[in-house]
């Protein structure tokens, strides 16, 4: 089986060709960072001109590397939302195209599915697992069971954990992309001397908030005033530490919920942009052996956003029998636990 997926939901314009067996045949990503720099965030009219610029010589570009006709696809893919939609609606209507004019079924895949099944593309990840998925829109903590199978344990109460880096990294004048830059930066500087707010730490449940974490930074900002390259470090530093041991927090609040379920699988999966942390996967792995988990992180490749995911998560629907009509319309929102029953009493919102 083949698969042909397309990403186009927020700054990453990208085209891959997967296998049936998990084989990346070609995986192909355009990052619109040098557009969007000027602005020092997304601006999503910028991205959907963007998208429609430059998809369709990526996807010539896929299909060549892979050395397959778009005939040889037994189906093409796009990721269907959440996100951007003007960008989402460019890859959407790009699919069903191709899908007409090879007629072979249309997949639309719930971005957030890529990015929780995407540690499935390395042999061995088996149903069920903990998924902590962390990106530029999201911070939840999801049982996931199976295809189409996530229950939330918890989720942000307000940023994601990728918009505090993001902010941060503007606040503190890092750079952009600002998570990476925050990593960058960290790595010179002192966690010891601001000591942050770490919120949520310590209270029940799996829920995350970043808010408070952020205008702390703020304060801190305004009371430093000029900032030294030895202050940014810190406080980027000080920032990571407080982030990375929320997570941790969280996380293992969570692994303890899950295992009181699924008492046979002890896999903490982490997905999404700031999974390519290395510094967060650190804590994870500790927090995670704690428990008596196991740490599991796609490539980092695979963290950020890709079109890999996208032909991976619409194999495995496909083998379930899933495809979707030409009528599908892209969702700006879609929740991943949508009417879910919550895992032991966990909270479940909207
Ligand atoms: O998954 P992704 O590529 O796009 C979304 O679906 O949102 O995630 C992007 C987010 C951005 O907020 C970016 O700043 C963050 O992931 N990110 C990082 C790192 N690399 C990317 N955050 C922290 N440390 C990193 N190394
Ligand atoms: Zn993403």
């Amino acid at each position: 089986m083949l698969i042909l997926g397309l990403e186009t939901s927020c700054d990453e314009t990208a085209a891959a060709v997967v296998a049936g067996d998990g084989t990346v045949l070609a995986d192909v990503v355009l990052s619109q960072i040098e557009e969007h720099r000027p602005y020092g965030g997304v601006v999503p009219e910028v991205a959907a001109r963007a998208h429609l610029e430059h998809l369709d010589r990526l996807i010539a570009e896929a299909l060549a590397r892979a050395g397959q006709p778009l005939s040889a696809m037994d189906a093409i893919a796009a990721t269907g939302g959440p996100g951007l939609i003007g960008g989402v609606m460019v890859g959407v209507t790009t699919a069903k195209a191709l899908s007409m004019v090879v007629g072979k079924p249309f997949i639309a895949v719930n971005h957030l599915e890529g990015h929780a099944l995407s540690a499935r593309l390395s042999p061995g990840i088996d149903f069920p697992y903990l998924l902590l998925l962390i990106s530029g829109g999201h911070c939840q903590l999801l049982a996931v069971e199976g295809v189409g199978r996530y229950r939330r344990l918890g989720a942000t109460v307000d940023d994601a954990a990728g918009e505090a880096f993001d902010k941060i990294a503007k606040l503190v004048g890092l750079g952009y992309p600002g998570g990476p830059a925050v990593e960058r930066w960290a790595a010179q500087g002192n966690a010891a001397r601001f000591i942050l707010p770490r919120p949520m730490k310590g209270r029940p449940g799996c829920d995350f908030s970043f808010s408070g974490l952020k205008n702390a930074v703020r304060l801190l900002v305004r009371e430093l005033g000029v900032l030294s390259d030895q202050d940014r470090a810190d406080v980027a530093a000080g920032f990571q530490a407080a982030v990375a041991e929320v997570l941790a927090d969280r996380s293992a609040h969570a692994m303890a919920l899950f295992a009181a379920a699924h008492p046979e699988a002890r896999r903490l999966v982490v997905a999404g942009g700031v999974a390519a942390n290395l510094a967060l996967r650190d804590a994870l792995g500790r927090a995670a052996e704690k428990a008596g988990f196991t740490l599991t992180a796609p490539p980092l490749r695979l963290c950020t956003d890709n079109a890999a995911m996208i032909a991976w998560a619409a194999i495995e629907r496909f083998r379930e029998g899933g495809s979707d009509g030409l009528d599908f319309a892209p969702r700006p929102r879609w929740p991943l636990d949508g009417g879910a029953v919550p895992l032991h009493g966990a909270g479940v919102k909207a």
